[in-house]
């Protein structure tokens, strides 16, 4: 794993878009795997700026988001869709047909998860993985437990992941649902690169457990240690908990290291 610490939120969420937009510029055709939640809103800021700096083209790209809510219509504003309208795709050129959801609404659940494992394998598979990571370790809705799901399922949410939805509905945790649909741990583990950002001090217990050398059930993120390929970019408040040797090695700007 390769891990990134910046001094600041901002530093981490500039390091992530230019990865997307190298990853654009070196294969037009990518497919992207992207995720919802605050962590991303300065990821997509930043990508939106270096596309309308001529840095990031989107008009051959495909992208398939991480997740959805049950219940909602991909119209309604409280929807990972319509985030992912408003923070990215009305703002840079990619094609409407280009861009894929779960569909929340669908009637037949498991029907509605192997379409979009078909798909994502139509597609040639996820060339780039974004990430975030909640604070109980929760990758996708993808929830600590006793067993994970490895393919796209329904997913039940904890209350702490509910309440940490609660900014797109008005603060009221009433009004979060309960359920969604989200990618499997197999599906996201088998895109070809991963770049999981997590910033602030709520984040540095799950990003110890992805540099703890154990993985388990209890903290999802922790599976990535399996992937060749994943980087880790955090600031130094979701850094806080790493061993002191990964941490001294970011003084000043982006420090990156190797490490496993
Ligand atoms: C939600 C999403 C996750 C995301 C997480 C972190 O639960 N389903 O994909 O990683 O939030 O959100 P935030 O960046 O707001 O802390």
């Amino acid at each position: 794993m390769k891990l990134s610490i910046c001094p600041a939120a901002a530093g981490a969420a500039e390091a992530a878009a230019l990865i997307v937009a190298q990853q654009l510029a070196a294969k037009p055709e990518s497919v992207l795997g992207l995720p919802t939640g605050r962590t991303s809103l300065g990821i997509y800021e930043e990508i939106v700026r270096l596309h309308a700096a001529g840095r990031a083209d989107f008009s051959r790209a495909h992208t398939c988001n991480l997740d959805e809510f049950i219940g909602l219509t991909s119209r309604d504003r409280r929807s990972y869709c319509a985030f992912m309208e408003k923070h990215l795709f009305r703002r840079v050129n990619i094609p409407p047909s280009h861009v894929h959801f779960l569909n929340g609404q669908a009637e037949d659940v498991d029907g509605e998860c192997l379409r979009y494992e078909r798909l994502i394998d139509s597609l040639g598979g996820i060339d780039l993985q974004l990430l975030g990571v909640g604070a109980n370790g929760h990758i996708g809705f993808n929830e600590p437990g006793r067993a994970l799901r490895a393919r796209t399922h329904r997913a039940t949410l904890t209350r702490g992941t509910r309440r940490s939805n609660t900014g797109l509905f008005s603060g009221r945790l009433r009004a979060v649902p309960r359920e969604a649909l989200s990618m499997g741990m197999a599906t996201i583990l088998e895109a070809s690169a991963i770049v999981l950002v997590a910033m602030g001090r709520t984040k540095a217990k799950a990003v110890q457990s992805l540099f703890t050398g154990r993985v388990s059930t209890a903290s999802p993120v922790s599976f990535l240690q399996l992937h060749p390929d994943v980087h880790v970019i955090v600031d130094r408040a979701a850094a806080a908990k790493l061993p002191q040797s990964l941490r001294e090695l970011s003084p000043g700007p982006p420090a990156t290291v190797e490490v496993l």
